[in-house]
């Protein structure tokens, strides 16, 4: 969700008006996965970088998430969504903390969307993370060292049990991942969108969704075999 505080800068408002307003696009873009019958949505809300910005960012993007949580609740139970969270929340402050942890709880029936946030999350530290969970593992002989393959490896990451992006959607006209799963986005599609994210509604998801539906996935096949015609030699 890139380009908040480039998008208040522009109109001569403060950084946190950015992150407002894009928090609202963020559940009309929800309203639309659900309208459009797409089973999961990744939003990174706040990287593990994202702590070295001004405090009173910070603490403000933290009181924006936990107004969020208790404004939209009831909308998002209401739509079927399921809440997940990716990254490390046991930094986050407790007001933000508990509320979160209380509405994953809430809405772990809901079967409609999958909406996973990303929160203090880092794709490399994520990784670590795994690698120690696998280290783990093989001390305490839950684990073979010949067992570790790329199953082992991904039921060990935050998105255990999720699939693979399909499509990574990058706002604000930037051609970088920027430690968003950068493993499970191994033969992801990625869509770069011009537009900052308060800019970003249904119309920009359609757009990156037919941009998708133009690609050619062919994960290391050749056009032929994906298309099911004879291999030319
Ligand atoms: C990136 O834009 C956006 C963020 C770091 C925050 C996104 C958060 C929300 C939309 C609200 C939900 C908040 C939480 C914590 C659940 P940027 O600030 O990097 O934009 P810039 O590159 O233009 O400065």
């Amino acid at each position: 969700m890139d380009g908040n505080g480039r998008w208040a800068a522009a109109r001569g408002l403060p950084r946190l008006e950015g992150h407002r307003r894009g928090a609202e696009r963020l559940f009309e873009i929800i309203d639309a996965c659900v309208d459009l019958g797409i089973g999961t949505l990744t939003v990174f809300a706040f990287s593990a970088e994202n702590w070295k910005r001004p405090p009173a960012e910070v603490s403000g993007l933290f009181k924006l998430g936990e107004w969020l949580l208790r404004a939209h609740l009831a909308r998002l139970d209401k739509r079927n969504v399921r809440l997940k969270v990716i990254g490390d929340v046991t930094s986050l402050p407790d007001f933000a903390r508990t509320p979160l942890e209380e509405a994953i709880a809430a809405s772990k029936d809901n079967t409609t969307l999958d909406l996973v946030v990303a929160l203090n999350y880092g794709a490399r530290q994520e990784a670590v993370e795994a690698a120690r969970r696998i280290a783990r593992d093989v001390a305490s002989g839950a684990l073979q060292t010949e067992q570790i393959d790329w199953r082992a490896f991904e039921s060990r990451l935050d998105t255990a049990g999720l699939p693979d992006p399909d499509l990574i959607i990058r706002t604000s006209g930037e051609f970088r991942l920027s430690n968003f799963l950068l493993l499970q986005s191994a033969y992801a599609e990625i869509h770069i969108a011009p537009e900052y994210w308060p800019d970003f509604g249904k119309e920009q998801l359609e757009a990156a969704l037919s941009d998708y539906r133009r690609r050619e996935r062919r994960f290391g096949l050749t056009g032929a075999q994906v298309q099911g015609a004879p291999p030319s030699p």
